[in-house]
Parts: C-alpha cells; structure tokens; sequence
C-alpha cells in the first residue's frame, strides 16, 4: 500500500454532494474494470459500450491501458512494479470518475490480483460500485487474433515479459462478469453488460 508522502496537508471537503451530481446526471457513477489478456477484447467491449451508453443519453468514458500510457503513465514500463503503479494510478482515477458521477470504464491487462483488489477496496470505502469484468478469452483466441504482432514478437523471442507468453495473468476469483470473445460479438458484450448495470440499478430501464 502507497503511503502518503506529504505532510502538513489537510481534506477539504466540498459543498457539492454526490447525491447532488448524481441527480444532475440521472445516473449513478461507478467503475467497470476489465481485466484480460492483450487482445482479449477489453478495449472492444468497453469502447462499444461507451458509444451504446452515450446514445442513450449517458455519461460514460472509457480510460484504456494503451492511451494512458501515451499520458499519465507514460513514465512507466512493464516491470511488475510499473504495472502495479499503472494500476494504482488508474484505479485512483476511475474512483475520481466515479465520484463524479461517470460511468467511468478502464481498458488495463492488470494482471495482479492483489492489485485489482486494491482498487475495488478503495472504491468499497468510498461506496462506489465496483464491477470487474474478465475477459476470459483464452490464450489461443488472443495469440490467433494478434492485432498489435506482439505476441508473434513475443514468441520470436523479441518481447521479453509479455503477458500470457513469458509473464503472468492471475484471473480474477469473484468477478462480477464474465465474458469470452471467441465466439460472442462486442455488441452482444454490450447488451449483456447493459443488462447488468439496470440489475445493480446503476442505470434505469
Ligand atoms: S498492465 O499489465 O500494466 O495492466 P496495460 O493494460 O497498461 O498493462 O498495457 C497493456 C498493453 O501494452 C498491451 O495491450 C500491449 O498492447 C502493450 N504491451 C507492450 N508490452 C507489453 C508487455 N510486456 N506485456 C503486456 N502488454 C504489453
């Protein structure tokens, strides 16, 4: 756990509750988290989804692993320290989402249990949902698809730690959701999610 470095500073709590922007918004801000092998269809599905949840008239956005690393985390690497403060940051940031009100979705290999726990802790505390969303595509659909070349690189001995091929994947033990983009469309991905998020009442029918 990150210890707080600062000393001599103090919360200030605002005037704005989140009851109030929830209202404002007329939906409840929350956290989807999809974890799962690169090319398992994480950023598809979350993409997707985004668009279908603004044309309903939501406020969703999706942070993706590989665009925060043009940014925010563009100073880290693949190292497990790296890829654990990756994943610190961001679960930080979806929880800033979150309490804002967004339907905040982030697009992360996350491969650490310990450190997705982390995240739902934090967002538990602040009572803010928290729905991890595996995307249990196996190794072999991932490879066959291969829509960056990197495990072809991996395999030819070019990229060293690449996750699935020479680095670990934990799966998650109690996701909420589970998918498999073999066989099953992003849009088909969506409805199910949808689906779900009017069952937790995060949004309305
Ligand atoms: S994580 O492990 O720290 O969560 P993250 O999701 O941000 O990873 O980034 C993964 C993406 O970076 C992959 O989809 C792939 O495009 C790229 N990448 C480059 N090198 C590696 C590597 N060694 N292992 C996994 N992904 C890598």
């Amino acid at each position: 756990m990150t210890q707080i470095k600062a000393t001599n500073i103090t919360w200030h709590e605002g005037h704005v509750t989140r009851e109030a922007r929830a209202e404002l918004l007329k939906q409840k801000g929350c956290t989807l988290w999809f974890t799962g092998l690169s090319g398992s269809g994480k950023s598809t599905t979350a993409f997707t989804l985004e668009h279908a949840l603004v044309q309903m008239g939501r406020l969703a956005y999706v942070l993706d692993g590989d665009n925060i690393r043009h940014g925010l985390n563009k100073n880290l690497g693949f190292s497990a320290a790296d890829r654990e403060e990756n994943i610190r940051r961001i679960g930080e940031v979806a929880k800033l989402f979150a309490d804002a009100g967004v339907i905040t979705m982030t697009s992360f290999i996350s491969p650490y249990r310990k450190d997705r726990d982390l995240v739902r802790d934090l967002h538990e505390k602040a009572n803010l949902p928290f729905l991890e969303i595996w995307m249990d595509t196996p190794l072999e659909t991932c490879e066959q698809r291969d829509p960056k070349g990197l495990y072809k690189k991996a395999r030819a001995g070019e990229l060293k730690g690449f996750t699935g091929i020479d680095d670990p994947y934990e799966p998650p033990l109690n996701p909420e959701l589970k998918l498999d983009a073999t066989s099953v469309s992003p849009q088909e991905q969506t409805t199910r999610i949808l689906n779900y998020l009017k069952e937790r009442n995060i949004i309305g029918s």
